[in-house]
């Protein structure tokens, strides 16, 4: 992409969030970076600073508290440094909170990613990546995968207002000629994600001997990716993929959500030497137009040389450990 990533500066919006805060990490130990890393995060119930406690005190690094939809604040980061390139994750991201109230989601995603799209209308020589779900694909049978190429069906609140950005950015992309690039990534998981997503909120409840509560009997799949391995193929993307276009990113690992929960079980056991009690597993009514089954064909971006390389295990250690020393 020409962008010079190693002395770019990078704008990352909700980099307080869990995906964020991972992809800042990750991109401050590369040693090749000379570059910058600003943070423009509105702080909601799901960001947290503790998650860039890692990386205090990295001069390469200045954080903004704010709103994407501040058009001044975004005036005033660009002037205090040339932004180089956006990689936009704020949004609001929890399925469940989208059913109840979707309004949200309609301002911070919808209105949110167009106000930054209006912000590099204004200056387009800023590359924009925009991170997006597999969930705006729908939902699959028993077999196939979801190519670049998929039809959008999203069946969610959340997922219709992530479809919403996506289309929008294909369209500055295609209307202003604006350097747009648009990653789709399966479900993710490791330390940092907030406890009511699937992973970290079952940990949480192991770890306190709660209720584990279990939509429908457990059968839905999703494919697992660490975020970490999320956070390389962005840095990819940007480094080496081709404007204008759109990548999948699958974690290669597909799961029964029941199936996931008893692989917790056994990890647990492992690092923290107790039995999880299985009796605690509690099927509830199943979510609204809750989607069967994610799997993503994931060849596209491993052309530009990208691996996932955290097996499931080793990443689901990962995230429990990190938890266990937040909750006991
Ligand atoms: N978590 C997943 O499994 C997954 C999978 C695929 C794609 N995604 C996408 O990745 C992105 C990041 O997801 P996540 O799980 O890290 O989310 P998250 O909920 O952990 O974090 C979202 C962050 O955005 C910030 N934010 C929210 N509204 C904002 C606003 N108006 N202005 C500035 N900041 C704001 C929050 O404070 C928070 O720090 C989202 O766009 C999501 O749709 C997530």
């Amino acid at each position: 992409m020409h962008l010079n990533l190693n002395n770019a500066h990078i704008l990352v919006t909700g980099g307080a969030g869990f995906m964020g805060s991972a992809f800042i990490r990750f991109a401050l130990k590369q040693e090749a970076f000379a570059g910058h890393l600003s943070n423009l995060d509105l702080l909601t119930y799901a960001g947290h600073l503790e998650n860039l406690d890692s990386i205090k005190g990295d001069e390469r690094y200045t954080f903004f508290h704010g709103d994407i939809r501040d058009q001044p604040l975004l005036e005033k980061i660009h002037e205090e440094r040339p932004i180089t390139a956006i990689v936009h994750f704020a949004a609001e991201t929890h399925v469940d909170r989208s059913i109840i109230d979707p309004d949200a989601f309609i301002q911070t995603n919808v209105v949110g990613t167009y106000k930054l799209l209006e912000f590099v209308r204004k200056y387009p020589e800023i590359h924009f990546h925009h991170i997006s779900t597999d969930e705006v694909y729908g939902a699959l049978g028993n077999e196939g995968t979801f190519t670049e190429n998929s039809p959008y069906r999203p069946n969610s609140p959340y997922s219709a207002s992530k479809a919403s950005s996506d289309h929008l950015v294909r369209s500055y992309g295609m209307t202003y000629k604006l350097s747009t690039t648009i990653s789709h990534a399966s479900n993710n998981y490791g330390p940092g994600q907030y406890p009511e997503k699937f992973i970290p909120l079952m940990i949480q409840k192991i770890l306190e001997k709660k209720e584990l509560p279990v939509y429908g009997a457990g059968e839905n799949i999703r494919e697992w990716l660490f975020v970490e391995d999320h956070a390389r193929a962005i840095w990819t993307i940007l480094d080496r993929g081709k404007k204008g276009e759109v990548y999948n990113i699958g974690g290669g690992n597909e799961m029964k959500n029941i199936d996931l929960l008893h692989l917790l079980f056994e990890i647990m056991k492992e690092v923290t030497g107790e039995k999880v009690d299985e009796k605690l597993i509690a099927f509830v009514e199943d979510r609204p137009g809750h989607d069967f089954r994610y799997a993503m064909d994931g060849a596209k971006v491993e052309q530009l040389g990208y691996r996932p390389i955290w097996p499931l295990k080793a990443g689901l250690r990962e995230t429990i450990r990190s938890m266990k020393m937040v909750c006991v």
